[in-house]
């Protein structure tokens, strides 16, 4: 089978070469991959979904010289490495490139739309975003699926080696995703109902993924972890069989959230205003400050973020407010 599927991808990557030679293949490509929220407040490092915005973008040039090159980029402040096994896009498409001996060369602009350290898999999203634009420009030789490790060998990089799926998968695949398992890898896409809102404030302060990594606990109560995975069960129970009011019972987590939410100012009072506003439950995007809500109709979706901003300002935290409902696509390409 593996032996068939590598026949398959040299057919694919040899039409791509040809194709070169008489002109036909695109030797340019620009792509957008989308933020995402994960965790959903129970399911730590298991679950997550794909928003519509905000997102990264990426243009990819094929060059003769072989090798890739970070030629620009911009929305970072001038904080990413340009080195590509340094930098997190670099790095997922450095690895796939190698990994099918390309012969030719990449020059990659990287254009960040998102805050880094923002809870909202800024990391993830670059990550994906340089496999996904490669793999289209080489005419999809390679799955989805076939490109999540290689996008997760740049997740590596922000997550201090120890790599966690659940943005880089949602992200690449859209739409609400379970992480089943990490090694071997496997990732279920979960149908989600028509009417779900998602509410994301972003305060302006910036959280190391890491190091929210390192403070919580290694060990954990039985008697909570039966509460937490009654939770996702009900979670993914509730999405499936479209019952808004068991997935708003379900999101609620007694283990991360208790531990991360004291380095995000104004935590409880944010979640006491959302809920208060109709919202269907509330909790930290991923790893923070982010900040996110689930709701039935746009009209809530909306009096919550507007809630939410009211109580950061009231604490002096300038936020962004995003408004979207689930992604069920992932990245694509820009014309
Ligand atoms: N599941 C990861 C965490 C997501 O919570 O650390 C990081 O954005």
């Amino acid at each position: 089978m593996k032996q068939k599927q590598t026949a398959d991808l040299q057919v694919k990557l040899d039409d791509y070469y040809q194709k070169l030679k008489t002109g036909e293949a695109k030797k340019e490509i620009s792509a957008f991959a989308p933020a995402s929220v994960t965790n959903v407040s129970c399911g730590f490092d298991i679950l997550g979904f794909a928003i519509d915005y905000p997102g990264d973008e990426v243009v990819l040039r094929l060059t003769d010289e072989p090798g890739l090159k970070i030629a620009r980029i911009t929305g970072d402040e001038g904080r990413l490495p340009m080195a590509p096994e340094k930098n997190t896009a670099g790095m997922s498409l450095l690895s796939l490139m190698n990994h099918l001996n390309f012969p030719y060369g990449i020059e990659m602009e990287l254009h960040k739309k998102m805050a880094l350290g923002s809870g909202l898999g800024s990391s993830a999203a670059s990550a994906v975003v340089s496999v996904f634009a490669f793999n289209e420009m080489l005419g999809s030789p390679l799955s989805r699926r076939e490109l999540l490790p290689f996008a997760l060998e740049g997740e590596k990089l922000s997550s201090g080696g120890k790599p966690h799926a659940d943005n880089v998968a949602a992200c690449l695949f859209g739409g609400f995703i379970i992480v089943r398992s990490i090694a071997p890898l496997d990732v279920i896409n979960v149908e989600t109902p028509e009417n779900l809102f998602c509410t994301i404030i972003h305060p302006h302060i910036e959280i190391n993924t890491a190091d929210t990594r390192k403070i919580l606990k290694k060990q954990i109560l039985l008697s909570d972890a039966v509460q937490q995975w009654g939770n996702v069960a009900g979670l993914v129970a509730g999405l499936a069989q479209k019952d808004y009011e068991l997935i708003g019972r379900s999101l609620q987590d007694v283990i991360i959230e208790p531990i991360r939410s004291i380095l995000i100012p104004g935590f409880n009072e944010v979640k006491a205003a959302a809920i208060k506003a109709g919202a269907l439950g509330c909790s930290i995007s991923g790893s923070g400050p982010s900040i996110f809500a689930l709701s039935t109709d746009i009209n809530t979706a909306e009096e919550a973020g507007k809630a939410m901003k009211k109580v950061l300002n009231k604490i002096d935290i300038g936020s962004d407010l995003y408004i979207s409902k689930i992604n069920p696509q992932g990245p694509k390409v820009l014309e």
